[in-house]
């Protein structure tokens, strides 16, 4: 990727009058005046912000939390989480001490499973290697699992005090926004947050600008009337709020397909298996499934997926007209899934490691991704009711 040098100071060589050659002419630039962008900035928090639970406690534990629930997530999503995970995992000893299921499930619907697996692994570390505190500067929280620049920068400022930046995806379009800058290198961004961030608040004004990100300067349509930085905003001053900063479009993403074996022995149990610790939904519970080859019937590439699985002996399952239940799809950061499922009965063998039969009730514990919950849904409305009946 291209990355400009970071100039000697950035912040000063855009606030000064001189031209930036990669900023609009100086006639539309707005001087501006450090001092008021942090007290305009801080008086919009206090004024406007969401009254989020984690925004009520400095207790780094919480805070670590509820920044690792909040990367690639929005806060409305993460929000009922965090306060179902409080409950469950109130201190910091308690997630350390809990099993790698249990925090899974408590993690089941939010995504990004590695976050889950990430802290609780950091947890444990934090507790068996650095007795039970947990490291209040952003460069020895980057120490931990999953803690990248952006969520230590957050956990340091907010938790700690410590006049350090926080860039989440938010708070860059603030600031490319702010100068006007087509596509900002993170030194860039990090140059000007050092400049610009409140001495005695800085949690507060990292927060604030992501705060601003969240619900006024927003990706389509930023409410630049009723923002606090409006009369100092570059992109405001030239119109080019939507072009900045420039988006590189995604593509469309692949779609993948895969046949998925929802088996039952003649006990009533479901054939499982969890999915290996490492890589995407690591550690969940699914359906046996597999990639539908080209050619393939769903079918076949179920039954491939069961038999790996152990399975022997597999019959269509006579409980529903074809064995065949409602497609499910799900979205993934890099790719689309049609999961085609397929009910069958089969001989009860014992089974590889990582693959169980299950009680049905017993699923419901599991922690299993979305679309695989919607296949044990669906097959409980198609199959599983008149069979647990
Ligand atoms: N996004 C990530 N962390 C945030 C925070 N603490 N406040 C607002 N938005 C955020």
């Amino acid at each position: 990727m291209r990355r400009r040098a970071v100039p000697g100071n950035l912040v000063r060589s855009l606030t000064r009058a001189g031209r930036v050659d990669h900023c609009a002419p100086v006639s539309t630039h707005p001087r501006i005046d450090v001092a008021r962008l942090r007290s305009d900035l801080l008086a919009f928090y206090d004024r406007a912000r969401r009254d989020l639970p984690w925004r009520r406690e400095r207790d780094p534990y919480r805070i670590w939390v509820s920044e690792i629930m909040l990367q690639q997530t929005r806060v409305e999503t993460a929000e009922p989480y965090y306060r179902r995970w409080m409950q469950r995992f109130p201190t910091l000893d308690d997630l350390a001490a809990a099993s790698r299921d249990e925090v899974l499930k408590a993690w089941e619907g939010l995504g990004y499973y590695s976050r889950a697996r990430r802290i609780h692994d950091g947890a444990r570390m934090v507790c068996e290697r650095l007795g039970g505190e947990i490291p209040s500067t952003a460069q020895a929280l980057r120490e931990l699992p999953g803690v990248g620049e952006y969520t230590a920068g957050a956990v340091a400022s907010i938790a700690f005090g410590e006049v350090t930046p926080a860039i989440d995806g938010n708070a860059r379009r603030v600031l490319a926004r702010l100068f006007d800058l087509a596509d900002p290198s993170l030194a860039e961004l990090r140059a000007i947050v050092e400049e610009l961030i409140d001495r005695e608040r800085p949690g507060d004004f990292n927060q604030a600008v992501m705060e601003l990100g969240a619900t006024i300067c927003t990706p389509r349509t930023p409410t630049c009337g009723a923002c606090p930085l409006g009369s100092v905003c570059r992109a405001k001053a030239a119109g080019t709020q939507l072009d900045r900063p420039m988006t590189k479009s995604r593509g469309k993403t692949p779609l993948r397909e895969f046949g998925v074996a929802v088996v039952l022995d003649p006990e009533s149990r479901l054939l499982m298996r969890r999915r290996p610790e490492e890589g995407l939904l690591g550690g969940l519970w699914e359906f046996p499934n597999m990639s539908i080859r080209p050619g393939e019937h769903s079918a076949q590439a179920a039954r491939r997926a069961a038999a790996e699985a152990g399975a022997h002996r597999l019959e269509s399952s006579s409980s529903t007209a074809s064995g065949t239940l409602h497609p499910v799809r799900h979205t993934f950061s890099h790719f689309r899934a049609i999961y085609r499922p397929h009910a069958f009965s089969a001989a009860p063998v014992s089974l590889p490691e990582g693959c169980r039969w299950i009680e049905p009730p017993e699923a419901s514990g599991l922690a299993m991704p979305v679309a695989q919950r919607k296949i044990l849904e669906s097959w409980r409305s198609a199959v599983g009711e008149k069979i647990l009946a």
